[in-house]
């Protein structure tokens, strides 16, 4: 093992040990959520059905609060929602990541757990794909990394921009697909192939955003759902456009389309974002051996930092969501084992006269799964404001505008340091039938809202005190639904 890894595993142990001694950072930790063990963590790598287990890799940072040269760590889990740390699982310690481990994807191989990633060398100058191959706790990179370089492309492109390998295997070929930037400085999707992981051949560009959506792309995923081809992507440097779903900056969108296998093109047919939220970016999906897809995004995002500075850690991964395609549209749920944390349910019907603040008995707490049904919802229902994590002075507002069509989150008044990062929101449609339906899965410090049985997913962070708790609703017009409310333990 080398210093640099050894180094990193002795400052998790040390801060994990701090954790588990300290109530107070206990009581901070989300309990269903996987949060950094220690430090920064971005996005998720890896995540892959390993030995019976689900193994999440992560974009690692040990060493403070901040980004800073990437490692892999290593988390594990046999119900998706609680997780064990193992050892980390790569540090920038070779000749071919000097500078860095950078995101990537793992596989189950021949009982082997493969893992591609990309390594950064020069100062980030340069940016190649290299492998690792381990047992579901030790990891060793091959000799001969890295394994895709600037000498398997035919043609130029910035070589510091090559990155976020997806691995699969189709009909005895290994395949890779990553990004890099183009020509025109916007991002392409390049698929690679090869027999036995160390000599690779360059297959195709299977799309590319020609400066049209955002600019350099990351972390590509690419698998078949329901009967779909589809291609996931995280722009850069997108415009804000309220009709389209898009905000300013980095977005997450999925692409469905068709891959031809004869020309490795993608067809692409539509193209929407993943989730609204203002934290979500660079989700991860694989199959599990039930054949369910889930997906894993960052609970947090590139523009802003908004995890208070006293914590020892920064960042959370979403739930697993299992997705599914119907009619074009992707829907999105929280994996199924979530209803085993489901404690003291409470079922009731809210009648809300408008400009009345009201709390329903019951329904308070900062870990919870709150459902939703309202009937005859149309443009004269007015607005919903959820208020969540409320005390005296603090509270978060989901409001749901349905005159407007507008879906919004606004945390500034959550005790955040930086109220210009607090509010987002999005468009949806109404249901035809009449019937508007939400479920909020919230877990001390995160928001996860899904719309329309999860057509619609908004993901936000919010860091109010721990003791707030109430939960209460105002709504501009009479309004009346249907809930379920359960505490989450
Ligand atoms: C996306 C990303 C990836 C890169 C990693 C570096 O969030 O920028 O493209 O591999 O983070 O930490």
């Amino acid at each position: 093992m080398s210093k640099l890894l050894d180094d990193a595993n002795l400052i998790q142990e040390e801060c994990l040990g701090r954790i588990d001694s300290t109530d107070e950072l206990k009581s901070l930790r989300p309990r269903f959520h996987m949060a950094s063990p220690c430090g920064w963590i971005n996005d998720p790598n890896g995540l892959s059905f390993f030995n019976g287990r689900l193994h999440l890799f992560f974009q690692y940072h040990p060493y403070s609060n901040r980004w800073g040269p990437m490692h892999w760590g290593h988390a594990m889990s046999e119900d998706f929602l609680h997780w064990n740390f193992l050892p980390v699982a790569m540090a920038p310690d070779s000749e071919a990541d000097a500078d860095g481990c950078f995101s990537g994807t793992a596989i189950e191989d021949d009982g082997k757990h493969v893992i591609v990633y990309t390594g950064v060398i020069e100062g980030n100058t340069i940016q190649n794909q290299s492998i690792a191959i381990g047992d579901g706790v030790e990891y060793k990179k091959f000799d001969g990394n890295p394994v895709i370089t600037a000498a398997n492309i035919p043609f130029e492109y910035d070589k510091a921009h090559f990155r976020d390998p997806k691995l699969w295997k189709e009909n005895g070929l290994y395949y890779v697909a990553a990004v890099i930037k183009t020509d025109d400085g916007s991002g392409a999707l390049l698929i690679f192939k090869s027999e036995n992981l160390r000599n690779w051949e360059f297959v195709s560009v299977a799309d590319r955003s020609s400066c049209r959506l955002g600019m350099m792309w990351e972390c590509p995923d690419l698998f078949s759902l329901d009967g779909e081809d589809v291609i996931i992507i995280s722009p850069q440097e997108m415009k804000e456009d309220l009709e389209q779903g898009w905000h300013d900056g980095n977005n997450s969108v999925f692409m469905i389309g068709k891959l031809d296998r004869s020309t490795w093109k993608f067809n692409r047919k539509i193209v929407k974002q993943i989730d609204f939220g203002i934290d979500f970016y660079a989700p991860e999906t694989t199959l599990l051996p039930d054949g369910r897809r889930i997906m894993v995004g960052w609970m947090h995002r590139w523009e802003g930092f908004s995890t208070p500075d006293d914590y020892p850690w920064s960042g959370m991964m979403t739930l697993p969501r299992e997705l599914k395609i119907k009619n074009g549209k992707l829907y999105q749920h929280p994996v199924k084992e979530l209803d085993s944390m489901r404690c003291n349910p409470i079922k009731g019907k809210a009648v809300l006269e408008s400009e009345k603040e009201t709390a329903l008995e019951g329904v308070n707490g900062r870990f919870f799964d709150l459902e939703l049904k309202m009937k005859d919802v149309g443009k004269n229902s007015g607005i919903l404001d959820i208020k969540i994590a409320c005390d005296d002075v603090h509270c978060c507002d989901l409001m749901i505008d349905f005159e407007n069509l507008e879906i919004s989150f606004d945390r500034s008044k959550s005790g955040t340091r930086k109220d210009c990062e607090s509010f987002r929101r999005f468009r949806f449609e109404l249901p035809v039938d009449g019937m508007f339906d939400l479920r909020m899965v919230c877990d001390i410090s995160s928001a996860e809202v899904f719309v329309s049985d999860g057509e619609y997913a908004f993901t936000n962070v919010f860091y109010a005190p721990k003791d707030a708790t109430e939960i209460r609703f105002v709504t501009s017009e009479n309004l009346s639904f249907d809930y379920n409310f359960y505490t989450l333990v």
